[in-house]
């Protein structure tokens, strides 16, 4: 297994744009676990299977191929990466992410992505499931306001109409399914280095992790 670092944290602390940058600076490579969930959901929800349905998603499961490749995320041989974003996975896919079948299927693909080399991976049980052993862990969190300020400038910037008050309504309701699931909901792993990224630029939080990273790998190698 090679270096690892994971970074967990509820939606919107910013966590997916910090782990590539963090890759891209130290030329390792990144996975970004919350696209597999996504690639999942996109293809039993295009099957017509529910995610209730546990025994109809196993059967399926056991038919799907996930390769995550430099050109993008694909299922059996359909590149998904560019259907996984819509606005109808956003609101599906922490159904399917609470499943017992969907969630022991994908492990094994996570935690073999680690054999090729180093790694940042990013989701909500990365230090605490998939890759408890990381060299590093960080927990990303930011309050639900600030991290409701940044979507919502997102969405205008894309030139999306949003009302702030339903987006902040959003990430309560996000925080309250991923928190309060029985399957690995979301923890903070007691061994994880805790950053509220609130009052923090990308670029402040991108500096801080990386000078963490760098100091810890000079430790192994020492
Ligand atoms: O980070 P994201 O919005 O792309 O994640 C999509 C969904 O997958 C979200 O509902 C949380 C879930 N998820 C998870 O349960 N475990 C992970 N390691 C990553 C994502």
């Amino acid at each position: 297994m090679g270096f690892v670092v994971t970074l967990d944290g509820p939606a919107g602390a910013g966590k997916s744009s910090v782990a590539r940058r963090l890759a891209e600076s130290l030329g390792i490579r990144y996975l970004d676990t919350g696209a597999i969930y996504r690639a999942v959901a996109y293809r039993l929800d295009g099957e017509g299977i529910s995610s209730q349905e546990e025994e109809k998603m196993a059967e399926s499961l056991a038919s799907i191929k996930i390769r995550i490749e430099k050109e993008g995320i694909f299922v059996n041989d359909e590149n998904v990466t560019g259907s996984i974003r819509s606005a109808r996975i956003d609101r599906i896919v922490s159904g399917y992410a609470a499943s017992k079948a969907v969630r022991g299927a994908l492990l094994g693909l996570q935690r073999a992505q680690a054999d090729y080399g180093d790694l940042i991976a990013d989701g909500r049980d990365t230090g605490s499931v998939v890759f408890p052993g990381a060299d590093i862990k960080f927990f990303l969190t930011a309050t639900p306001q600030a991290r409701a300020e940044r979507r919502y400038k997102e969405l205008l910037r894309k030139g999306e109409a949003a009302v702030y008050e339903e987006v902040l309504a959003r990430i309560h309701e996000r925080d309250d399914a991923d928190s309060r699931r029985e399957i690995a909901p979301l923890l903070e792993p007691p061994d994880s280095i805790r950053v509220d990224t609130s009052p923090m630029s990308e670029d402040e939080v991108v500096h801080r992790l990386l000078s963490l990273i760098k100091r810890r790998m000079t430790q192994d190698i020492d």
